[in-house]
């Protein structure tokens, strides 16, 4: 199906690797895992991400189950992850630091870095209002990247609140209409419905026309200013190198004063910022928050790590499937990483197999080892090979895996 992609064991350990990386990052700066359904009211969607933006506009894979109601494939993780926050009163909880990793989906265009079913990995703090919260959620992302070997900017902005974004959008609109007609078709239908979105067009005619729009910096409010001041601040005493992109929105439409976005190649691996006022516009009390999220395809696509072997030891079982069955459990007991092969195979065609899964050693048995309760160790790397009992196989395996 076009932008659904499997995931084949070739890059599992990528992708096992990413996760784990950030999980333990997370685990060791006090986040705790939440786990929310893939499937949502599609009224969490639209009144949390925004009805005039492209994700609800256009994207969502809505429809009506066998009771009529609309429900909706989770396009971001956001939006539910404060629904369930709301729900479950989580705001009681000593747990506000939240990570979550999953599929999220959007009805897009299929290209390179964009896919209909695609993985994040995010994090949400809840009612934290101190700026150094927002910072501490860029660190987490530096680290990862840092971790996983990965160049990146970081770009930053304040976008406003409701407060002042009203009158800065009041601004863009009568700087846009004079260059109406330049603009492309969709930012002509933003124009006044959602102005700030024309500011991050990627069309090169609007570009050129974006860089001359009243800034917003000039309209924030003092609060926005303040906050997004102390996340400055803040990143300076971390060492964290940003550049402040005035022309940054993000495609959101919950986002307060401080926005983000970890650029590689032109193609943006992680994003976020703020969200004071989602909380309550969802049902909730007033608490504030704040997070990110990364395109876990957009990073496995460019992680270079070299695969690990999966297996230590291959056992060719040659007719004796329950004596192999044995030596399994006894091995996987003392912890090796151990194959078994259970099907017909000639002993050549075996020694192939545990070749191309790298084993370091191979465990030959047949008819005779049965009989006298041996077996044959083959030394993968050398292929040399000897005949020992039993009794003697773990510290026969332990010499040649160890062996420096
Ligand atoms: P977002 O910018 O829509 O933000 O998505 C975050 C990241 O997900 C993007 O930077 C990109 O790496 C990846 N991504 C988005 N769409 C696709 C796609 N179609 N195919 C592949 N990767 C994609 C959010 O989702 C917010 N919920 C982030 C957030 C959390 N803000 C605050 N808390």
């Amino acid at each position: 199906m076009k932008g659904f992609k499997d995931i084949l064991p070739e890059t599992i350990e990528k992708w096992h690797f990413l996760e784990k990386t950030a999980v333990k990052i997370f685990t060791h700066l006090g986040y705790k895992e939440i786990r929310t359904p893939i499937l949502e009211k599609t009224s969490v969607f639209e009144r949390g991400v925004g009805d005039s933006t492209d994700i609800v506009e256009k994207e969502m894979y809505t429809f009506l189950d066998k009771s009529g109601e609309s429900v909706t494939l989770r396009p971001e993780g956001t939006a539910g992850i404060v629904r369930a926050f709301i729900e479950n009163k989580l705001e009681t909880s000593v747990f506000n630091k939240l990570y979550y990793i999953g599929p999220m989906f959007r009805y897009e265009r299929p290209q390179k870095g964009r896919f209909r079913q695609f993985h994040q990995i995010g994090a949400e703090c809840f009612g934290i209002k101190n700026p150094a919260i927002d910072a501490e959620i860029i660190y987490i992302n530096t680290l990862l990247f840092e971790k996983l070997n990965i160049k990146t900017n970081l770009e930053i902005n304040n976008i406003g609140c409701p407060n002042c974004r009203p009158q800065y959008s009041k601004a863009l609109i009568s700087y846009f209409e004079h260059y109406k007609e330049s603009l492309c078709i969709d930012c002509q239908k933003r124009l006044y419905k959602n102005p700030l979105r024309i500011l991050d067009c990627k069309n090169e005619k609007c570009k050129i026309i974006a860089r001359g729009a009243p800034k917003l910096k000039d309209y924030v409010c003092k609060d926005c200013k303040e906050h997004y001041t102390g996340v400055v601040e803040c990143l300076k005493a971390l060492n964290i190198e940003f550049i402040e992109n005035e022309l940054l929105v993000r495609g959101l439409d919950y986002y307060t004063s401080f926005v983000f976005e970890f650029v590689n190649n032109n193609l943006t691996l992680s994003a976020g910022g703020r969200y004071d006022n989602l909380i309550q516009d969802l049902g909730g009390n007033n608490i504030c928050g704040v997070g990110f999220a990364l395109g876990e395809e957009r990073i496995i696509d460019i992680l270079d790590i070299k695969p690990q072997n999966s297996i230590d030891i291959y056992i060719a079982n040659l007719g004796v499937t329950l004596y192999a069955l044995n030596i399994l459990q006894k091995l996987s007991d003392l912890q090796f990483k151990v194959y078994c092969e259970y099907e017909n195979k000639s002993l050549k065609s075996m020694l192939k197999k545990a070749d191309k899964l790298e084993a370091k050693v191979c465990i030959i048995i047949g008819e005779n080892e049965l009989k006298s309760s041996s077996c044959i160790v083959r030394d993968m790397k050398n292929s040399t090979q000897k005949t020992i009992e039993l009794n003697q196989l773990e510290n026969t395996l332990k010499g040649v895996l160890y062996a420096t």
